[in-house]
């Protein structure tokens, strides 16, 4: 089995790869030995994780025993870093140890994090068991964890000296957080790829029935479109900022509903949509191009509602945006399937309307 390998550029000319394969863990030892990693590996996952994926990497780690950290996004923060650190230093972590990340994204962050501080940096390798962690966020360098003022307030860049994916483990995943993956997917089609929108909506049984065939040159073409974006620009400025395609909107409904209600990328489906509708009404995204994107978000299933939601609030949430340059928001909108553009014009009466559209009341 030889992986598919996209090289990733990190800043300072570094370059890592991401190694992708079904069953590819499998040979995790002889895939890092192959890249020169380090030979002393320490795994950091939690409980239920690593009783899904542990068998295949038991034997492949020199510390056999991974430093676990509790499970959800309400334990990525600084508490759960400092667990980390001294899980670090019970297994006797030096300069040369790699931390192996083996989770999905707030594992990722989380122990990425303490592999970027813990001291001065450890080699970090992504190992990541999410649809949404497998196509965004073990590529690109950014960990960090939540303030009770907010999200990813504290992080760093630490790019990984490798990201290795292996569809099979999301063989496991309950199918919400498949889904919430495949609005992300479904992203990056949007913003790169008409035939990537093309498999996923002609193929999307056999993408739900996660069979390799169709799934592994999906993530593979996302993990492609992702590297090709942040190695051209890996701090944020221009191009990466397509990556925000459904996130103005998507991160306003998870504010609003204090990030209980949906899961990240179902707020992105809404959001993806609320684009949508700007562009079409601003005629620079065609009605037949709107219709295929709504029936594809809404053939991934039924989304949490949001009639009941107080349109004020999601509006004052958009403003607070990180993406607020002088006071204007930053929006990206699809032009075509696989093409946006990025305005900074975009009224409250746009968007009021937009969000009308989804069935929010003013
Ligand atoms: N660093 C970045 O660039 C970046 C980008 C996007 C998102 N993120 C972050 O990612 C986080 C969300 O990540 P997520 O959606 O992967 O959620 P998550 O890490 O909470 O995982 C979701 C659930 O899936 C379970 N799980 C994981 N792998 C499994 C498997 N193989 N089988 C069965 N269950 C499994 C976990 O136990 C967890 O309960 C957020 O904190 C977000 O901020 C970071
Ligand atoms: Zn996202």
């Amino acid at each position: 089995m030889t992986p598919v390998r996209i090289d990733i550029q990190a800043a300072n000319r570094h370059t890592y790869p991401v190694l992708l394969a079904y069953g590819l863990l499998a040979n995790l030892t002889q895939t890092l030995d192959a890249l020169d990693v380090g030979r002393r590996r320490i795994a950091i996952s939690t409980l239920p994780i690593w009783r899904f994926v542990g068998d295949r990497l038991r034997t492949q780690i020199a510390a056999p025993e991974p430093v676990l950290m509790p499970d959800g996004e309400r334990f990525k923060h600084l508490g759960t870093v400092t667990r980390l650190y001294e899980g670090l230093v019970r297994a006797a972590a030096e300069r040369s140890s790699v931390v192996l990340a083996v989770g999905g994204g707030v594992v990722g962050d989380t122990a990425g994090f303490a592999a970027a501080t813990f001291l001065r940096g450890l080699p970090l390798v992504q190992v990541p068991t999410t649809l949404l962690a497998q196509v965004d966020s073990a590529i690109g360098g950014k960990v960090g964890v939540n303030l009770p003022a907010g999200k990813n307030l504290v992080g760093a860049f630490h790019p990984p000296v490798a990201v290795v994916v292996d569809p099979s483990v999301l063989e496991t995943l309950p199918r919400r957080e498949f889904r919430a993956g495949l609005y992300e997917v479904v992203k990056y089609a949007m913003i790169a790829s008409p035939s990537l929108f093309a498999t996923l909506s002609t193929n999307l049984a056999a993408v739900f029935a996660k069979q390799p065939d169709v799934l592994v040159p999906v993530i593979a073409e996302c993990c492609a479109i992702k590297g090709r974006i942040v190695s051209e620009d890996e701090h944020e400025r221009g191009l990466r900022r397509t990556l925000n395609y459904g996130h103005t909107a998507g991160h306003a409904l998870e504010a609003v509903t204090r990030y209980r209600r949906f899961r990240h990328g179902e707020a992105v489906g809404y959001g993806m949509l609320v684009a949508g509708h700007i562009g079409r009404a601003r005629g620079v995204f065609a009605d037949e191009a709107f219709a295929a994107l709504s029936a594809l978000i809404a053939s991934l299933g039924p989304l949490p509602p949001v009639a009941d939601l107080s349109m004020a609030e999601a509006l004052g949430a958009m403003r607070r945006d990180k993406k607020v340059i002088d006071g204007r928001v930053h929006f990206v909108l699809p032009s075509r399937i696989g093409e946006t553009v990025i305005v900074n014009d975009v009224s409250e009466a746009e968007l009021s309307a937009a969000l009308e559209a989804l069935g929010m009341r003013h």
